[in-house]
């Protein structure tokens, strides 16, 4: 009796065995790739699936960043710390799991870069392990009209926390709780300790009025909606973090106009007249707001990372890359940063935005 996708595993066992090849020729481990490739067959054959090996889940999601052509901040692709928790099927288990995880990772503010991994998706099921947040931290925005108080990017998020049950305080920066989705089950949320959320408070090192806009943001940037993919296998709840650049704080999370939309408010405290354009009063606002996250961040001790130095590693790690035989592949367009962009050095280079396996995916 047949009892799995004989396509689906051919697919599959394709994908397994260019995983293996990579991991063979780059990683000096001393691994038998015929024996495993048996192995995999095998497992593929009873079980519609094949389960990595520790060593081959840790490799495989450091590549995986290492192809993420999103990324500027890829040349400590090596430093990755992997939280192997595929074992874990109970919500409850789930988010102490992360919570874990997000101590290590944030290490009280010397962040690490970590990822955490939950169970693979079976290749033949729609099942999966899911967190429904698209950061594992991020304030709620309240919808009220066309008005938005927090974070316009998670009204739909804050909605659906508050169909579970959930109620916030209505301030501009209340932390979400997490959502899990484990296959059969209901959705739950919890909140996370506000010990395990370390946030800063923006001021700024000469506008003493800095503080009184009220401003904070979270110290870890945490995906939790992406799909990790090693191997043909699908991990839909891998939440990895990074440190922060400053201005996807600074430029976006707090200046874009369809997030906290900052630059008004701070252009008129600095006494531009906001009616004019070519006073360049939003240019000078990013400038000042953007100091003022990299001043905070610092001044807490949390790290962060400016435009100018992130980009010079970028152009480090394609030297690495290139003397490991290997091509950088990247997506212009997120590489330069959203301020100042001809000033550091990627804005002047360009490289193939190829997708390359393993790597980190959006779901359709
Ligand atoms: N830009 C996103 C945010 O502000 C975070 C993306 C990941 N960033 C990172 N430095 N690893 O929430």
């Amino acid at each position: 009796m047949q009892l799995f996708d004989i396509e689906i595993n051919e697919t599959i066992y394709k994908e397994a065995k260019s995983f293996l090849d990579q991991l063979a020729c780059e990683s000096g481990l001393s691994i038998n790739i015929e024996e495993r490739l048996k192995e995999i067959r095998n497992e593929l054959e009873q079980t519609g699936t094949y389960t990595h090996t520790f060593e081959e889940l840790k490799f495989g999601a450091k590549i995986a960043w290492r192809n993420s052509n999103r990324c500027i901040g890829r040349l400590f692709w090596k430093s990755l710390d992997v939280f192997d928790y595929r074992d874990l099927t109970e919500p409850d288990d789930i988010f102490n799991a992360l919570e874990v995880y997000l101590q290590h990772a944030t290490n009280g503010g010397k962040i690490r870069s970590s990822i955490c991994v939950f169970a693979p998706q079976h290749p033949q099921s729609q099942d999966e392990i899911r967190i429904l947040n698209n950061k594992l931290i991020r304030y709620a925005g309240y919808k009220s009209g066309e008005k938005v108080i927090g974070d316009p990017e998670e009204v739909e998020v804050t909605k659906l926390c508050q169909k579970l049950g959930w109620k916030g305080e209505g301030t501009p920066f209340d932390v979400l709780p997490v959502v899990i989705q484990v296959p059969g089950r209901a959705l739950e949320y919890y909140n996370l300790n506000p010990k395990d959320v370390l946030e800063v408070d923006i001021e700024h090192p000469e506008f003493k009025w800095f503080k009184e806009l009220g401003l904070k943001w979270y110290a870890i940037p945490v995906i939790s909606n992406m799909v990790l993919e090693i191997g043909g296998i699908r991990y839909p709840a891998a939440p990895f973090n990074g440190w922060f650049m400053g201005t996807e704080i600074g430029s976006r999370n707090l200046g874009d106009v369809n997030r906290y939309n900052m630059l008004p408010e701070v252009a008129k405290r600095m006494n531009l007249d906001i009616g004019s354009k070519t006073n360049l009063w939003k240019d000078r606002a990013l400038v000042e707001l953007n100091t003022a996250v990299l001043y905070s961040y610092k001044k807490a001790g949390i790290t962060i990372v400016d435009h100018h130095t992130a980009s010079h590693q970028f152009i480090r790690f394609v030297e690495q890359e290139r003397k490991s035989g290997r091509d950088v592949t990247s997506e212009w367009s997120w590489i330069v940063p959203p301020m100042s962009g001809s000033s550091v050095e990627v804005f002047h280079k360009d490289w193939p935005n190829e997708i390359k396996k393993p790597n980190y995916f959006y779901r359709d």
